[in-house]
């Protein structure tokens, strides 16, 4: 039987720990470092951190690991996949030059222009005088303003107006408010459209589309408020369906694979195209190179096929040999549970009751992202996004229903969630 390793601790790593779980394949998977609700689908070992490639490496070297599938985007951009392939050790996700796909949107937003793929007009700046100047200037607001490298998906901002772009990008590049990651930035126009998100698996040469889907970034009711990692999510997403997924393919995904293989890099890994559907066709808002969090929760609970299968081939193998993945049709809701207060300061250490209640319901399952267990074998909040409840149901309304009631469920002081997820499409 295989060995897994799974690095990350949150949602998105909950669902792949599952779901690898399920492959007839798969004997034990590992989880490093883990959360508290992790543990019921994998064995935690909240000593290893993320950032700790010396001592991972040497984990999957000594329990024989046969694959090890990187959950977040900054070990990935830092190099752990280099660095395993180096040590002879199989895993899942694009190299540090790959990766660079999400960790500089300059190097994105070039590799686009070369390749023709659709996106917001641009400028890069590495001069705070220069973006001063070109803001001064510029005719059409809002702007969106965006550190180069990673912020936590808290590096753009969408300014209304001069004022405020000016005033940004003095924090942004002046000020040095995401640090390093604000040293350049791109000024991009602003797109307005619907939202979607499309995952593809790949090896370099095959795509491998997952579901498609939506989240919800924005903390509060009705898509207002400060941006998070994601407040909720749904899958497949309406909007980016039927010849409308075909376009994203032929016009996005297919030229992306191709531009980054023609500049000699082989992306073995996810490619997550956040676009913008648009009336003149879908751009692309950004890419990442790991899975999404939530979407991973919503599509995942959806996935017929053997996971282990799909992540091993495309790192290692031909992926054009498979067979396409099958999906349940019926489509899948989550809710995130946060902490009061996130995505702000919060409280943590609370405990938490009712899960089991709520994992019991009929197509409910819970994922857990930041929650700890206790020395009693109780669980207590242990970050900002605590829970995603996520259920398959029988059409939006039922998984909808279904999720809300999970959350029902659930209670620990301070428990904040939105009440309007999936509202776009109900
Ligand atoms: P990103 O981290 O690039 O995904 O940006 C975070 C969020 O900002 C996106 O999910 C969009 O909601 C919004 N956003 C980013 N770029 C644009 C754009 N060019 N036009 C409109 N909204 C944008
Ligand atoms: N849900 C947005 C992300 O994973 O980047």
């Amino acid at each position: 039987m295989k060995k897994v390793l799974v690095i990350g601790g949150g949602g998105r790593e909950h669902a792949l720990c599952a779901a690898l779980a399920r492959s007839p394949q798969v004997g034990t998977v590992y989880c490093a470092p883990g959360n508290g609700g992790i543990d019921a689908v994998a064995e935690c070992l909240p000593d290893l951190l993320v950032s700790d490639f010396d001592r991972l490496a040497e984990f999957a070297e000594q329990a024989g690991i046969d694959l090890t599938v990187v959950g977040p985007e900054n070990p990935l951009v830092d190099g752990i996949v280099d660095y395993f392939r180096e040590r002879g050790l199989a895993i899942f996700g694009p190299d540090a030059k790959g990766a660079q796909l999400e960790g500089s949107k300059a190097f994105a937003k070039d590799l686009m222009a070369r390749h023709n793929v659709p996106t917001a007009g641009y400028r890069v700046f590495d001069d705070f005088d220069a973006a001063h100047d070109y803001l001064q200037n510029l005719e059409y607001y809002p702007v969106v303003l965006k550190a180069d490298g990673l912020a936590a998906g808290k590096g753009v901002v969408i300014c209304e107006d001069r004022e405020t772009a000016l005033t940004t990008i003095a924090e942004m590049m002046r000020d040095k408010r995401f640090g390093e990651a604000s040293e350049r930035v791109v000024v991009e126009e602003f797109l307005r459209g619907e939202e979607a998100s499309v995952h593809a698996v790949t090896d370099g040469k095959t795509l491998m589309i997952f579901p498609t889907s939506q989240d919800h970034k924005a903390a509060h009711e009705g898509d207002k408020g400060p941006n998070t990692g994601g407040m909720g999510a749904y899958s497949p997403a309406p909007v980016a369906e039927g010849p409308m997924l075909d376009k994203i393919i032929r016009d996005v995904l297919i030229p992306v694979l191709n531009g980054l293989s023609m500049e000699g890099i082989e992306y073995r890994g996810v490619i997550y195209a956040g676009l913008m559907i648009t009336k003149g066709g879908p751009r692309v808002v950004e890419f990442n190179a790991r899975f999404g969090d939530p979407e991973t929760e919503v599509m995942l609970p959806r996935l017929k096929s053997d996971l282990y299968e799909i992540l091993f081939t495309a790192a290692t193998g031909r992926l054009a040999d498979l067979e396409p993945p099958e999906f349940d049709e019926r489509p899948c809701m989550g809710v995130v549970m946060a902490s009061g207060g996130y995505p702000g300061s919060y409280q943590s250490g609370k405990p938490m009751y009712g899960m089991e209640d709520a994992d019991a319901l009929d197509g409910v399952t819970v994922f857990h992202a930041g929650t700890r267990r206790r020395e009693d074998g109780g669980l207590s909040t242990a970050g900002g996004r605590v829970l995603c409840v996520t259920a398959v149901g029988a059409d939006f309304q039922a998984a909808r229903d279904a999720a809300y009631a999970g959350v029902s469920r659930i209670r620990w002081e301070g428990a904040y969630y939105r009440t309007d997820i999936g509202h776009r499409i109900l």
